[in-house]
């Protein structure tokens, strides 16, 4: 034989082997299914959608990547992690959704509402895991939070919405009409816009909704309801929370006080909340990230519900607007001091 001829020998010879060997290893996997443990895998690959830059979500992707490394998935040894920001941009987010799944992905993270909805609409069969969506049903997600439709799961944050309007009822005895700010193209923002009508009205409170097309509306929109609005109310609003700073420096010139729905825009100006820890849900979110990687065709797992918090106050901003926090508020409360 000449080394060509060995060559190719030998290859039909292994390949043989392997389609024997692929007959005997499928016909001992049906014999039985349940029994057979799937090969652990070497090598994961993981796709991160965040939405836009704000410190809640940056902090939320932090506890993401930090959560899956506690669970034995570290970036850069057993992982690639592909990370992109949609920097708040439609086209972008579906662009960078096609690009992860073309990297094959074991599970995609998508962080905010905007950005699990285009990668929802991408693949309908690679596992999601959604960080800090705050209402998975309202916004079109998924059907069920216990039985989640096809190949989506995550974590729902819930805001505390009854327990805020208690607080501010404390903190503002003498203010009726509600100012709610948001953003026209969110759906998580839509959908804390109808509960907090709802609740709101109930406890006896005028609601106005104000929606914003862009960041560029903001200013001008803010200088509406310093004139309407007894308090402008902000919810979990991401493009709002980029913006943070346009809105509260309008607020500030009509001394007009700014009750939030996150504990980072009360360190930022915010009056007060009852707000959830932002890192805490994204290591929540990477808990349930490890799980279906662990555990595969686990996409069905019920959706995990933040939906308590705890009151911080931003005492330097009380003062300037003349509000006296009270004693018993105070006890429970982080008190905070920035702008
Ligand atoms: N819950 C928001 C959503 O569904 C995302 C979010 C989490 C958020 N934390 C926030 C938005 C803080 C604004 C501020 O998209």
């Amino acid at each position: 034989m000449n080394k060509l001829s060995k060559i190719l020998a030998s290859i039909l010879f292994f390949s043989l082997l392997g389609i024997g060997g692929y007959i005997v290893g499928s016909h001992q996997a049906n014999g039985n299914k349940q029994a057979t443990p799937k090969a652990e895998k070497k090598h994961y690959t993981i796709g991160i959608l965040q939405y836009i830059s704000h410190p809640s979500l940056d902090q939320i992707k932090q506890g993401v990547v930090d959560g899956l490394a506690k669970e034995g998935f570290k970036d850069g040894e057993n992982v690639s992690i592909t990370f992109l920001n949609g920097q708040g941009d439609q086209s972008k987010l579906q662009m960078m959704s096609q690009q992860l799944i073309g990297e094959k992905p074991d599970v995609l993270i998508p962080i905010a509402t905007p950005a699990a909805k285009a990668m929802a609409n991408e693949t309908k069969t690679i596992p999601i895991v959604a960080g800090a969506i705050s209402d998975p049903v309202g916004s079109g997600l998924v059907t069920s939070l216990t039985h989640p439709s096809g190949n989506i799961t995550g974590v729902k944050n819930e805001a505390p919405i009854a327990d805020q309007i208690t607080l501010l009822k404390k903190l503002l005895p003498d203010a009726k009409k509600i100012g709610v700010i948001y953003s026209a193209n969110e759906e998580n923002s839509k959908s804390y816009v109808k509960a907090i009508t709802e609740k709101g009205t109930k406890a006896g409170y005028d609601i106005k909704s104000y929606a914003i097309q862009s960041s560029n509306d903001l200013a001008q929109t803010v200088q509406v309801m310093n004139q309407e609005a007894d308090v402008i109310y902000v919810p979990q609003d991401n493009g709002i929370a980029s913006a943070f700073q346009t809105l509260m420096n309008e607020a500030n010139k009509a001394k007009k006080p700014v009750f939030v729905s996150v504990d980072n825009m009360v360190k930022e100006g915010g009056l007060a909340t009852v707000g959830q820890d932002q890192y805490q849900l994204g290591i929540r979110t990477a808990k349930l990230a490890a799980k279906v990687l662990k555990e595969k065709d686990k996409t069905t797992l019920p959706f995990d519900v933040v939906s308590t918090g705890n009151v911080i106050v931003n005492e330097k901003k009380a003062k300037e607007l003349g509000i006296t926090i009270p004693e018993a508020i105070k006890k429970e409360a982080t008190v905070v001091g920035g702008e």
